[in-house]
């Protein structure tokens, strides 16, 4: 009876690499492809550019395939217990790193059975995680980066943006990450915040900035990141122009507006009741968010409420009636907002609507309450955080200090152990020389 192999891989970019796996897999018997899904790839990596099923009709036709399977996890154990196949070939790539834990359970499954670990030489001088790098430097089209959010919410168990006002916080959001024993931490994605994007042009948050500036902005983001973005859209405006800015978004790639329930001149949600602002009628605003519905032209733009009440004071009851309501508008999904320091309130509000039938997709923006980390907020069913403000608030008193430092020594030596090299600073943004 011919042997079964496994074979576990993600294919999402498919190079000779996957290839030679394939071919030598099959010289020991009959393969069984275990294809990691979208949620079990993102839970190490980037979500995958290509869907399960596009991967696994492109894996089904390659010669020496004789099955595919679904791999829920980056864990082989679940498969190789109901499989029990007699081998598992592997490259020998992952002695080292993320995926040694996964190698030594890979190793202690087999030898319940007597199976073995077959590893060949690792394909050089190609990786998908190469072609990722090479893509993101021909950047990404506006339909594709558009559709990237909603793909992202469906599979990654929390999505995690940060804030962005110009194109070097893009670059910020789009490049930095850390390695954790679980994988590559980054960024999904970016806030187009109206609070950062008005600080830095030294003005209030009060929608002075107009949107023809706040377009301006987000191209010079779009230019430099291949991300989704999220555009923070204030109250929207009249109905009547908030349309236009729908279409505008669509038009430049943008995956979702956030629109605040409040009316008349905003100020910013983080001042609550110590300054004047009226929440909108359910009735207004529904219609508001209808009406943006409409004027869409593609099916994956996004629409999300964003419920002040907690913010203006009112209760966690009146905060769900309107989540109600706005979905019922046609929202895509609902943003709670809190100044509070305590979570207590948006917890509670968690709790009732993940009872909802017709649950849209969760934001929060933790600014107050920043002790609360991912997990737990991901624990309560939050499917969006948003970082709305950091990267400013951290640049800010940085370059003040700078400035005071050259006032107080009547020169910059003393001011350079905190800044950045000349040469690093003329090499930071790649093709200057
Ligand atoms: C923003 O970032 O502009 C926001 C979030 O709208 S908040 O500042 O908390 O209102
Ligand atoms: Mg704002």
């Amino acid at each position: 009876m011919s042997k079964l192999v496994y074979v576990a891989m993600s294919a999402d970019l498919v190079h000779p690499g996957h290839l030679n796996i394939i071919r030598r897999a099959s010289e020991f018997g009959e393969v069984v492809i275990g294809l990691l899904t979208d949620e079990a790839i993102a839970s190490y990596k980037r979500v995958p550019f290509m869907t399960y099923e596009q991967r696994k009709e492109v894996i089904e036709s390659i010669k020496g395939v004789n099955k595919v399977v679904p791999q829920h996890t980056l864990d082989y154990v679940p498969n190789l217990e109901l499989l029990k196949p007699d081998h598992v070939v592997h490259g020998d790539d992952w002695k080292e790193g993320v995926q040694k834990i996964t190698r030594q359970r890979v190793i202690d499954a087999l030898a319940q059975w007597g199976g073995t670990l077959i590893e060949i030489p690792y394909t050089k001088g190609i990786s998908s995680t190469k072609l990722h790098e090479a893509m993101k430097e021909i950047g990404i089209t506006p339909d594709v980066r558009l559709k990237s959010l909603r793909r992202m919410i469906h599979v990654k168990p929390i999505v995690r943006l940060m804030e962005v006002h110009n194109g070097l916080s893009g670059l910020i959001a789009e490049h930095v990450h850390v390695d954790s024993p679980h994988g590559r931490r980054e960024f999904d994605g970016m806030w187009a915040s109206s609070l950062t994007d008005s600080t830095a042009k030294g003005k209030p948050d009060i929608e002075a900035v107009d949107v023809s500036s706040r377009m301006t902005t987000i191209n010079d983001v779009l230019e430099v990141t291949t991300k989704p973005i999220i555009y923070d859209g204030d109250t929207g405006g009249r109905t009547e122009h908030f349309v236009f800015t729908v279409k505008t978004l669509e038009r430049l790639g943008v995956s979702a507006v956030i629109i605040e329930d409040k009316t008349g001149l905003k100020k910013n949600s983080l001042f609550g009741t110590d300054v004047l602002q009226v929440q909108d009628s359910i009735e207004n605003f529904s219609l508001k968010i209808q009406k943006g519905k409409e004027a869409q032209a593609t099916r994956d733009f996004m629409i999300i409420a964003r419920i002040e009440s907690l913010i203006l004071g009112k209760s966690v009851e009146d905060a769900l009636e309107r989540a109600q309501a706005y979905i019922a508008a046609g929202a895509d999904g609902i943003m709670i907002h809190s100044k509070d320091k305590d979570p207590g309130t948006i917890f509670s509000f968690c709790r009732a609507y993940n009872e909802f039938p017709d649950r849209k997709p969760l934001v929060v923006v933790p600014s107050t309450y920043c002790q609360v980390s991912e997990e737990e907020l991901s624990s309560y069913g939050v499917n969006v955080v948003i970082y709305a403000n950091h990267l400013i608030r951290s640049a800010y008193p940085a370059m003040v200090k700078t400035a005071r430092s050259i006032l107080e020594h009547h020169r910059s030596f003393e001011a350079q152990e905190d800044m950045m090299g000349i040469n690093e600073i003329l090499e930071l943004i790649p093709g200057g020389k």
